[in-house]
């Protein structure tokens, strides 16, 4: 492994809803998660995150083992529903002494929490009373969270993520309906995607002005995005390509690196794509401190000529139908068990477009990692597969560094083994194992390889 910069961050990454479990316990209110998984069928086995990895409870042990693996940073979100049961009003003292002793032990600990505001288990309250993240009264209402979040916890916090992909939120939540909350549209998407554009505006506005002054940290957003590589060098595929990454990343970064959504949307989404004020505009330019960016995989990406399906796995949504692109992998590619391929080139190829299209801004890849199926024999994990892909993308974030871009910071995901959203338990993300009936964790060799190579000179 080739040498990173000495003040290179490294992380590992998590989210409430995937580990805390707890789900009734101190007052929380009940999330859309909560109530998603409840409906026959949305979830492998009928999985739930009632108990997850019971991180509400284990919480002390986790950041041990964090410690023995020797990282600097961990990434975790606040579950909105146990600040505020109900979305509004008062915060729930419990949930703010949970929070609070968590960061409190990190710091002591060394490891610098990172931490996201949403990442998806919205208050049910906020979506039966409101309309979830349709309604024009979100935004408000999540800037009124985020202030809470800031009073209590910015004294410590010195690193702020609004929004964990708003591309998932809106595209499987409102346009595919396989997460929360279960909806199936092709206008929606777009809808929910500005409201939460305007939800991340308010709350950054609110940390800059009675915050950030004085307690001197940084906000930013986590955008997720694949790469999408032409499938041929013809011009038609090029320009395929690059719709694609326009109408993945570009929707949420365009708006806040240039305070205005991508021409190929408004030419492709036409009036479903909703108009930002002269005031929304100037709230969302310029409103990340750096550019989060979760990545997993690549595709190819060919001009679709007019010929998606609707309806077909990618064409729901108001995702490829609008972009007339169609998507492909190379069957040579390696798949981990959530059949995502493995390019690591794909890794490197993102950053450098990121770089080149917003001007070289802070990168902080703030999720990368793998699934496959691990199994415990002799009470160990050999994930040899896993070490590959972090090598693998390291090495391609080494080279983006060599190139110019400013990577600044790398977060596993994920700490441990976690409910995987419509995929249940099956799917293991871990550098820790997790038995998911005694709720003992294991490092895997992922961890310990994670270790020494930090350690390096
Ligand atoms: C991301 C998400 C995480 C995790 C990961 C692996 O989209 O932020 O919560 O599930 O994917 O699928």
């Amino acid at each position: 492994m080739r040498k990173f910069p000495e003040d290179f961050i490294w992380g590992t990454a998590t989210s409430s809803y995937q580990i805390e479990g707890a789900w009734q316990d101190d007052g929380k209110g009940p999330s859309i998660w909560d109530a998603f998984c409840q409906i026959p069928d949305r979830i492998k086995h009928g999985d739930h995150g009632r108990v997850a990895c019971d991180h509400y409870h284990k919480w002390r042990e986790d950041i041990t083992l964090m410690k023995e693996m020797g990282v600097q940073a961990y990434r975790f979100s606040i579950a909105w529903p146990r600040i505020q049961p109900d979305g509004k009003g008062k915060a729930n003292p419990k949930g703010i002494a949970f929070y609070s002793d968590l960061i409190d032990a990190l710091l002591e600990n060394g490891i610098e929490p990172w931490v996201t505001l949403y990442h998806w288990d919205l208050p049910l309250a906020l979506q039966l009373e409101e309309d979830g993240w349709l309604s024009p009264s979100i935004p408000a209402y999540f800037a009124e969270y985020a202030a809470i979040c800031f009073e209590h916890f910015g004294d410590r916090v010195k690193n702020w993520i609004t929004l964990n992909e708003p591309w998932v939120v809106a595209i499987l939540g409102y346009g595919q309906g396989v997460f929360a909350p279960g909806r199936t549209s092709n206008s929606e998407p777009y809808l929910a995607g500005h409201q939460l554009l305007l939800a991340h505006a308010q709350a950054v506005d609110v940390y800059r002005k009675q915050y950030q002054p004085r307690q001197q940290g940084r906000i930013g957003i986590s955008n997720n995005c694949d790469w999408r590589e032409p499938l041929t060098d013809s011009s038609a595929d090029k320009a395929a390509a690059e719709r694609a990454l326009e109408f993945f990343l570009a929707w949420f970064a365009d708006p806040i690196y240039k305070g205005h959504y991508p021409a190929s949307m408004v030419k492709g989404v036409g009036d479903r794509l909703p108009a930002f004020s002269a005031a929304e505009r100037k709230l969302l330019k310029g409103s990340s401190d750096f550019f989060g960016l979760n990545h997993y995989t690549t595709m190819f990406a060919a001009d679709s000529q007019g010929k998606i399906e609707k309806g077909s796995v990618y064409g729901n949504g108001g995702l490829s139908e609008d972009q007339d692109v169609s998507l492909s992998v190379d069957p040579a590619w390696k798949q981990t068990s959530m059949k995502w391929s493995i390019v690591p080139w794909g890794c490197r190829k993102l950053l450098e477009w990121i770089d080149a299209r917003y001007d070289r801004p802070e990168i902080v890849i703030t999720e990368n990692g793998c699934a496959f199926d691990d199994q415990l024999v002799d009470g160990e994990v050999n994930d040899l597969d896993r070490i590959a892909f972090y090598a693998g993308y390291l090495e391609a974030c080494h080279q983006a560094i060599e190139n110019g871009v400013k990577l600044s910071g790398y977060f596993a995901w994920s700490f441990m083994d976690n409910f995987e959203w419509a995929s249940g338990y099956e799917k293991r993300f871990g550098l820790h194992y997790v038995n998911f009936e005694t709720l003992e964790r294991i490092p895997k060799a992922s961890a310990r390889w994670f270790r020494d190579m930090m350690q390096l000179p």
